[in-house]
């Protein structure tokens, strides 16, 4: 962690927390509400009783389970001990032994326009073939397969054919680097990729099998078979023996496959996500309490009605929300929901609401980064749109500031639909702060209260609960079913990163404060991670990228405020005795180079090449500092610095 461990607390934030406007559910909202109010007096008579009973009623179990919670080898939790329950059979196979198999369960737009929708008859069908091809290439219950493909129906179906089968999946973003796929192939020890040849982006074909080939290159890994999706078309190379067209062995596999019960507890993924070291960890979740909470939250946070509800949740399967609440959650629940592959903007900037429009969609679940977007774009955009069909808006990833809050209600919503901010984190596995929309009066700019069964709190350094009206650190104080069974390959990492902050209580590394109302606000990471775009990045992991360029001594990255993407990456680099600075050349291929080694999200937006680095005696960097001169502030009290003159020569080199 960094020196800094306070939250930061400016006029901005007490400006925020006088917003006193409230939007309570409408009469005709509250009557059709899925949430009841009952919910949270009973979670709070008995927590593991509750979850039980959602486990049961959210779930077909094959094996009923004994114990709701194990919590005997804290802080690694057991949920559901005992019990057998398979994913992909709740997900699937289920809803069309109950009759609804002619139900859509994904409405597929393509970025080029093509579309093409699937039932749950259809896409259970794909599934059993997905799950025979993968047995077929010898991929075994607790296997592990990389995932690395666009936004396509191939993925949720490869992730529902793993889960099916027992096989772990772990799902690279495709706008990661050839070397941040490798490593994460190899720290898992991957037997099977499952890829494409590319997608579309901005109309134009975009590769994703060339990374794969090069990520291959080396010798050393541990990947059988690369199964390939065709669907942009683009030439790709070809290793025989190695590369599978997935037309040719899912094409070609038995439709007729039998699920497998699996230990509630047994592992249903990794997920790769950033933290304060330089390298990325494997949050790993598994079965039982994951789809649990999952289902539960997306149900009664987003007050699905299976029937009638169309869903559209923008996340990429790259991240964890395209984990819980595009490909488990929803189809766990039996909902209709909508998938596109490209950007907001392709072939133009109303393409998101055409969608809408087309569709009827009645929930959107999407991230402040685009809201600030569209707003940026105008409302004329979204106006020229029937969107009349929205019922209720979510937003994740960030902080959302008040006024893209009301902008959301007022221009996507129509002033009626209830908005839910809900906050979580890759390593809780779903949705742990929101509204329920039918209960609870929102206000703009706070994610509020728990959700049902969940115990959030904000502390004081020492760990002691603070009062309304003041702010500390966000923790959760009891094991929740979705958490994160640990790191894959690192317990102790798990342990240091979660539990040693506070002793009994999950650090979640966010800054908070609680309202007079006892109402949570975010105030962001107080830790050395950034949320560019609700994209999670870790200051020291680009850090490492630029020192490993031949011209760099030294770096320092922080995230500064930006306006659009909520934090920029800003870099400062010292270059090495007798690089020359060439101006813009240097910065392009620094920028560039960060880009080869994690991935494009990672570039940073500005490379400042500077003459020291702040650092204070014991030779931390003060990122604080640096932040000052990013967000263009005087940078504040350098007195604790080993030499306090280094502010001053990087503003004085700054100016020339
Ligand atoms: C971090 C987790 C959870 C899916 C997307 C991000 C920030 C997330 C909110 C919100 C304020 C939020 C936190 C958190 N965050 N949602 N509603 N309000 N901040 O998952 O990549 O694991 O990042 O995103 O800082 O720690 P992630």
């Amino acid at each position: 962690m960094s020196e800094e461990t306070a939250p930061a607390a400016g006029d901005a934030l007490e400006n925020l927390l006088q917003e006193n406007r409230r939007f309570a559910p409408s009469p005709e909202f509250a009557a059709q509400s899925v949430a009841q109010a009952g919910l949270y007096a009973e979670a709070a008579q008995d927590r593991p009783a509750f979850w039980a009973r959602q486990a049961r009623e959210l779930l077909s179990w094959d094996k009923d389970f004994e114990t709701a919670l194990d919590w005997s080898e804290a802080p690694v939790a057991k949920w559901f001990v005992g019990g057998q329950v398979n994913a992909a059979y709740n997900a699937l196979d289920r809803h069309v032994e109950n009759g609804l198999g002619d139900r859509v369960a994904i409405h597929f737009e393509g970025e080029p326009g093509d579309s093409r929708s699937y039932t749950y008859a259809q896409l259970t069908q794909e599934v059993k073939k997905a799950a025979n091809a993968f047995e077929s290439l010898g991929v075994r219950k607790g296997d592990r397969v990389a995932v690395y493909l666009p936004m396509i129906p191939e993925a949720v179906i490869t992730l529902l054919a793993c889960a099916r089968i027992g096989a772990i999946h772990s799902v690279v973003f495709g706008g990661f680097s050839a070397d941040a796929l490798r490593s994460r192939i190899d720290d898992a020890e991957a037997k099977l990729v499952v890829t494409a040849d590319g997608t579309y982006r901005r109309g134009k074909p975009s590769p994703l099998k060339p990374a794969v080939d090069e990520a291959l290159s080396a010798e050393g890994h541990t990947v059988q078979n690369v199964v390939v999706v065709k669907r942009n078309g683009e030439a790709v190379s070809w290793t025989e023996g190695r590369d599978q067209w997935w037309d040719d062995t899912v094409g070609a596999a038995s439709a007729e496959h039998t699920p497998v019960p699996h230990d509630s507890e047994h592992p249903l993924f990794i997920l790769y996500t950033s933290g304060t070291t330089g390298k990325p960890k494997g949050i790993l979740h598994t079965t039982g309490g994951y789809l649990t909470q999952a289902a539960f939250t997306h149900r009664n946070i987003f007050d699905l009605h299976p029937e009638t509800d169309v869903y559209w949740c923008t996340a990429d399967v790259g991240w964890v929300t395209g984990h819980s609440y595009v490909t488990y959650a929803p189809l766990i629940n039996g909902a209709t929901q909508v998938m596109y592959e490209g950007t907001p903007d392709s072939p133009h900037q109303g393409r998101w609401w055409e969608i809408v429009q087309k569709y009827k969609v009645s929930i959107l679940y999407t991230a402040p980064t685009a809201i600030r977007t569209f707003m940026k774009w105008g409302r004329e955009i979204p106006e020229k749109y029937d969107l009349s069909s929205i019922r209720l808006l979510g937003s994740v990833g960030e902080p959302i500031n008040p006024e893209a809050w009301m902008w959301y209600r007022e221009v996507i919503g129509g002033n009626k639909a209830p908005i839910v901010d809900t906050w979580w984190q890759t390593e809780t596995g779903a949705i742990m702060i929101s509204p329920l929309p039918g209960l609870t009066a929102t206000k703009p700019g706070s994610a509020q209260v728990p959700v049902p069964g969940i115990a959030v709190d904000v502390v004081d350094e020492m760990g002691e609960s603070v009062p309304d009206g003041h702010g500390g650190f966000l923790v959760i104080r009891e094991p929740w079913p979705a958490m994160l069974r640990g790191i894959w390959g690192d317990p102790e990492r798990y342990k240091d990163t979660y539990w040693s902050r506070f002793d009994t209580m999950y650090f979640a590394g966010d800054g908070a404060k609680k309202d007079d109302d006892g109402d949570v606000w975010l105030l962001g990471r107080v830790d050395d991670v950034m949320n560019v775009s609700g994209h999670r990045l870790s200051t020291t992991e680009i850090e490492s990228a630029l020192v490993s360029h031949p011209s760099v001594a030294e770096a320092a990255v922080v995230g500064a405020n930006d306006e659009t993407t909520g934090q920029a990456v800003v870099a400062f680099v010292i270059l090495r005795e007798g690089v020359e600075n060439n101006g813009d050349a240097t910065v392009q291929e620094l920028r560039n180079h960060v880009g080869k080694e994690i991935g494009p999200i990672a570039k940073p937006k500005n490379v400042l090449v500077v003459p020291e680095l702040p650092k204070t005696r014991s030779g931390k960097i003060m990122r604080r500092l640096l932040k000052d001169v990013a967000e263009g502030r005087d940078p504040g009290d350098a007195t604790t610095l080993a030499d306090p003159t280094v502010m001053q020569q990087i503003a004085a080199d700054l100016r020339k």
